[in-house]
């Protein structure tokens, strides 16, 4: 079985796609053994609670400092025993300590097709704006390990989804999430979840 924290700063859709999958069956071997956020008004806690999925808010703003926060966090962590950590929109530094800690079992949903739109300052609707400014015709989304780098870890997936003609960011950012994000992700948990040692 494996054991699987999911990250999360928002709205939660791609837990929920995990939360779907796990129970349908599409995402085999796995159990969500706990959410955690930074944002005590993500409705991703209200998923998990509505999922009887143990949910956790730790913030930064609740800790004097940086250090504080992450040790809270690494020891929530240490608590759950993760096999897998998923960052699903989670917008937080990691600790270094996690990463190293965790190598090689965290990934993260990205919405573009990396290399492309990534790195320092590419979350949310700032991706989708600057694909749109570009003039791509296709872009899409990338799950992937996580490193000491902002989205530099191993591709794990991809999936690409048409831009067409009069997509707003917001309207772009919904089909990436339907076509590619809530495809790729759980199918890649899937996969590590079922991957013979
Ligand atoms: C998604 O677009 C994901 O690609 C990005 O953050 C967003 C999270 O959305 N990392 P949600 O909270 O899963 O709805």
């Amino acid at each position: 079985m494996l054991n699987i924290v999911v990250c999360v700063s928002g709205g939660g859709t791609n837990l929920q796609a995990i939360i779907d999958g796990v129970k349908s069956g599409t995402i085999r071997n796995t159990r969500i053994v706990g959410v955690i956020s930074n944002n005590a008004g993500a409705y991703a806690l209200t998923r998990a609670k509505e999922n009887e999925i143990p949910a956790f808010c730790i913030s930064p703003k609740d800790y004097a400092d940086r250090e504080a926060f992450n040790q809270a966090f690494l020891d929530k962590l240490a608590e759950l025993a993760p096999d897998l950590i998923v960052l699903a929109g989670f917008l937080v530094i990691l600790p270094k300590q996690m990463i190293a800690t965790y190598r090689d079992r965290i990934i993260n949903i990205h919405p573009s097709l990396i290399p492309s739109f990534c790195g320092t300052g590419f979350y949310g609707l700032k991706v989708h704006e600057e694909a749109l400014k570009r003039g791509v015709k296709v872009t899409g989304a990338t799950v992937h390990y996580v490193d000491e780098g902002t989205d530099t870890g191993t591709i794990i997936a991809q999936k690409a989804v048409e831009v067409l003609p009069g997509d707003t960011p917001e309207v772009l950012q919904r089909r990436v999430m339907e076509q590619a994000e809530w495809v790729i992700l759980p199918k890649a948990i899937d996969e590590i979840a079922t991957r013979t040692k």
